[in-house]
């Protein structure tokens, strides 16, 4: 194909694709068959494979993603991402009427004092995002973040199909936009059911999911994720238009998807109407609203009220109370984690509630049944927040039984049978048998291999499984004595499979000593503080070796922690584990360069950290603090030593350095400080 030809060819690719994509994602409505769809995509990525120099960012075969980010930039946003003031209350709604009212002048006493058009819209339960868009095309997306700087996520949004890449019609030359990306719910289920299969914890709530996955660096992962986005809020100069209902409607018109449910209400009794519409119909949508967004629609008078410095004056979020319903608790089971820790968890009845069928609540531990004074058969009430595994909140004790007694706490593990141990200060009972007791064998070992820790992709839950059945594995020391023709006999074990297991293993001994000190699982020794303690204690040798004392004068380790990691090196089999694993070389002290890296000079002195840098990230800074000695602190006082302050530090912060007298230093300051 001559070159011209090919770039119209690619033009013309383009705008078809994303046609068909606005009708599939954003208008629900498909114009062409899935096949044909994946068809002419191929063909755009081949031509742009061939002639990468008509390859634009904004191309729909960006949308399957492929592109790694290792380090999300973090960028200020042009106007601060406030959030909104909370009502819960009919009450509290009257009052924002009221004080909209006052604050545009109207005399409120008065007859004939005009009603505030409000426009209703759900609040979506997910994580807001701002898409900068110029001339037409999507420049930069950014998490909230703080409020005043967020992540660039660019190439990860460009990946939701219903984010257009390119706008149509009359859109302004440069404008923000807001919404909210979530998970719609048959996606979520669809993602944790696959996750059980494969033996992995199920995502607690689909907020949480969203936020996850738009922090994940391999953007194709992103794009098999299949996240959804609304849109709720235009920002710019020059936006011509008066009201922030037709901004929307606009908005739409330029390929935005924007809720069809969001109402323009003449008063606040037409929105009484609408929350209390969607307080009931809310679990037929087929996505989470956690509330309604209420906001006065016209500019002018948005303009007039003003924001505080937290939230607009203008809007307010109603938050929906959580779902409840009663049903009957018919037994309570206990599960052994992997720190041994025993959670008790309710069987009820099964009965429905917001839109699923419950049939288990956690309980959390032995004071909260008693607390609850819940008894086995009792009609107890159940609600159901943000997360997915619902609470107990009461007992009826109107239909009590007479006959029923408290429910007595097992004293035995379930699992293997030995006496249970609780810790003073300690919510929860728990199995000392830490190596003998099969869940906390194996999950011990999922601990080990996991992410954060060691790892090692290729070992997962399952595999796990099959090699403790096997009589393999016994402790993570046996990970290292595993060998490819042992491997090879089992289920599902392919060659290639076998060499990634053994090569994965091969390369954990790699892992730096702070992420082996949290993979040995010691109780209580969770990422940050394994932090601590190694660049603190520097060996695995001298922290076995170390005093209550010395134990205490690390950052985040107080009482309970010590004693944990004293038990941990007094038991003989926790010390042939490490032993064995030292043997088999992994790294149990800090390297040469983080030995180098590291300095007293901030010895003693706490810093809180406030405001936008020029030279460094908040995390290089507090990174760089941390490793010369100093702490972090995120509120000032009376101990703090230095404000260290950026671009718009907040004013209160400022205010109240100042009245305790706390030194204010800039980011140049502050190098000069470790250099
Ligand atoms: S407007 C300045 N509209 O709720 C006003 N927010 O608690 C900006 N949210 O941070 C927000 N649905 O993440 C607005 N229809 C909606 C919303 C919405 C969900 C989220 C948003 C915001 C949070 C405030």
């Amino acid at each position: 194909m001559q070159k011209e030809e090919t770039k119209k060819r690619i033009e013309q690719l383009t705008r078809v694709l994303e046609q068909h994509n606005y009708s599939y994602y954003v208008l629900s409505n498909p114009t062409i068959s899935d096949y044909d769809f994946d068809m002419l995509l191929e063909e755009l990525i081949q031509l742009e494979k061939e002639f990468p120099e008509y390859l634009l960012p904004n191309s729909p075969s960006q949308r399957v993603g492929g592109e790694i980010t290792k380090t999300f930039k973090t960028v200020k946003h042009q106007y601060p991402m406030l959030s909104l003031a909370n009502s819960y209350s009919k009450e509290e709604m009257q009052e924002f009427d009221a004080r909209v009212k006052k604050g545009l002048e109207l005399d409120t006493n008065s007859l004939f004092a005009p009603d505030i058009e409000y426009v209703c819209e759900l609040k979506f339960d997910g994580l807001s995002i701002s898409l900068i868009y110029e001339n037409g095309q999507l420049k930069q997306a950014v998490t909230r973040g703080d409020g005043v700087q967020g992540d660039d996520v660019t190439t990860n949004v460009r990946t939701i199909r219903s984010i257009p890449l390119k706008l149509k019609g009359d859109f302004p030359p440069a404008f923000e936009i807001r919404g909210e990306i979530f998970f719609p719910r048959n996606v979520f289920d669809e993602i944790n059911e696959e996750r059980e299969e494969i033996g992995e914890a199920p995502l607690a709530n689909p907020r949480n999911a969203a936020s996850g996955t738009m922090k994940m660096q391999d953007s194709s992962v992103v794009a098999k994720r299949k996240l959804d986005c609304f849109m709720y809020y235009v920002l710019g100069e020059n936006l011509h238009f008066e009201t922030h209902s037709e901004n929307l409607d606009k908005a739409k018109s330029w390929g935005f998807k924007i809720s069809e449910k969001s109402k323009v209400c003449k008063n606040i009794d037409e929105v009484f109407d609408f929350i209390e519409f969607w307080d009931k119909e809310r679990y037929k949508l087929p996505y989470d609203i956690d509330g309604i967004v209420i906001k006065v629609n016209n500019y002018g008078k948005q303009e007039q009220l003003g924001m505080t410095a937290k939230s607009p004056r203008w809007a307010i979020a109603y938050k929906f109370k959580a779902a409840q319903v009663s049903t009957i608790l018919e037994s309570i089971s206990y599960q052994v984690g992997r720190t041994g820790a025993i959670t008790p968890v309710a069987n009820l009845k099964p009965v429905l509630l917001a839109g699923t069928t419950v049939k288990r609540a956690s309980l959390h531990n032995a004071d909260i049944i008693s607390k609850l004074d819940v008894r086995i058969g009792d009609t107890v009430f159940v609600e159901k927040g943000g997360e997915i595994i619902p609470k107990i909140i009461s007992v009826d004790l109107t239909k009590r039984n007479e006959n029923s007694a408290p429910v007595e706490y097992i004293s035995e593990c379930p699992e293997c049978g030995i006496s249970l141990k609780r810790n003073e200060g300690e919510a929860n009972h728990f199995c000392p048998n830490e190596n003998g007791c099969p869940p906390q064998i194996k999950g011990k070992m999922e601990h080990y291999v996991g992410r954060k820790a060691m790892n090692i992709e290729s070992l997962g839950a399952e595999t796990i499984e099959q090699l403790y059945e096997a009589g393999l594995l016994k402790n993570i020391a046996d990970i290292y004595d595993l060998k490819k023709e042992q491997l090879l006999p089992l289920e599902r074990m392919a060659e290639k499979s076998a060499n990634n297991l053994i090569d994965g293993i091969e390369q954990s001994k790699q892992i730096p000593f702070e992420r082996v000190l949290y993979a040995i699982g010691i109780r209580h020794v969770g990422e940050t503080t394994a932090k601590k303690i190694a660049k603190k204690v520097k060996s695995i040798d001298l922290l076995m070796h170390s005093t209550t004392e010395e134990l205490l004068q690390i950052d985040e380790v107080g009482e309970i922690i010590a004693k944990s990691i004293q038990e941990y090196f007094s038991n003989e089999t926790n010390k042939k584990i490490v032993e064995r694993l030292i043997e088999k070389g992994l790294q149990f002290s800090l390297s040469e360069e983080q030995l180098q890296n590291t300095t007293e000079k901030l010895k003693d002195l706490t810093f809180v950290i406030s405001g936008v840098f020029q030279k460094h990230s908040r995390d290089e800074l507090k990174n760089m603090i941390e490793q010369n000695g100093g702490k972090n602190t995120g509120s000032i006082s009376k101990k703090t030593s230095y404000v260290l302050a950026g671009d718009n530090m907040g004013p209160e912060k400022l205010k109240k350095a100042e009245a305790l007298g706390v030194k204010i230093i800039s980011e140049d300051d502050f190098l000069n400080l470790i250099s």
